[in-house]
């Protein structure tokens, strides 16, 4: 794996996978784009239908930084967070001690990025009373069972760089632990995409994006 750390506009860094040219955030703004689309059109929705107790999976872990995030906003509202993070190539450790993360999470204590990316592979960790987290290295297709979840975070590279993770079989296993009205929330907003998701059987919203993107989308299990 070829990567290297970039700038995005908003101040943030991320990783710029050279081999496949696509970087693991957005380049108007890592930290932005996060936030407005898994924590303000995924996490805050799926509170108000499911209350405060929310399992997460997340597909593609890679910098930690929606981890990260989702553990500020456990902690600031008081949640009880179980979050699975799925991730077949793990960022190394001399590359994500160069991600600037920690000074966005000003509620946080200081070391809880570090805590994040430096907990085991395949264990719970209790990082504080309101988070837990279950790293998973492991690839999706190679995945038989999946934990139940309320929300799945998908940020997989886009269908241009990885196609595979876009694909219907993928998405029926991603259904299968989701309870009615458990939801997906995803950037990619290309109609393939959505409409693959229509025929796994959920209901497609678009959603307005972050800088730089017009939408979004959101796909829940009717
Ligand atoms: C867009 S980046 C991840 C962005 C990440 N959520 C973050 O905040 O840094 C996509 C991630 O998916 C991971 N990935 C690619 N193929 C995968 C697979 N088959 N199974 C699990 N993870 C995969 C990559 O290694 C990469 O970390």
């Amino acid at each position: 794996m070829q990567l290297e750390v970039v700038n995005t506009n908003d101040g943030s860094t991320t990783l710029l996978n050279k081999e496949l040219n696509a970087t693991y955030h957005s380049k108007f703004g890592a930290v932005e784009e996060s936030k407005h689309i898994y924590i303000n059109h995924g996490l805050v929705p799926s509170m108000s239908y499911f209350g405060n107790s929310i399992n997460i999976i997340e597909i593609g872990f890679g910098t930690g930084l929606n981890a990260l995030l989702t553990l500020q906003e456990a902690t600031l509202q008081k949640l009880n967070i179980h979050y699975y993070a799925i991730e077949k190539n793990p960022v190394p450790k001399e590359l994500y001690k160069k991600l600037n993360y920690s000074s966005f999470v000003k509620t946080l204590e200081e070391d809880q990025f570090e805590r994040i990316m430096a907990s085991e592979w395949e264990e719970q960790i209790t990082l504080n009373p309101f988070f837990k987290i279950s790293k998973l290295q492991k690839d999706i297709h190679d995945l038989p069972t999946l934990p139940q979840a309320h929300l799945i975070y998908y940020d997989a590279f886009a269908p241009a760089a990885a196609p595979d993770m876009w694909q219907k079989p993928v998405f029926d296993k991603l259904y299968n632990v989701l309870p009615q009205k458990g939801s997906i929330i995803t950037y990619c907003a290309k109609g393939e995409v959505k409409r693959t998701l229509k025929q796994t059987g959920f209901i497609v919203e678009a959603l307005p994006g972050p800088s730089g993107k017009r939408e979004i989308t959101r796909a829940i299990k009717p």
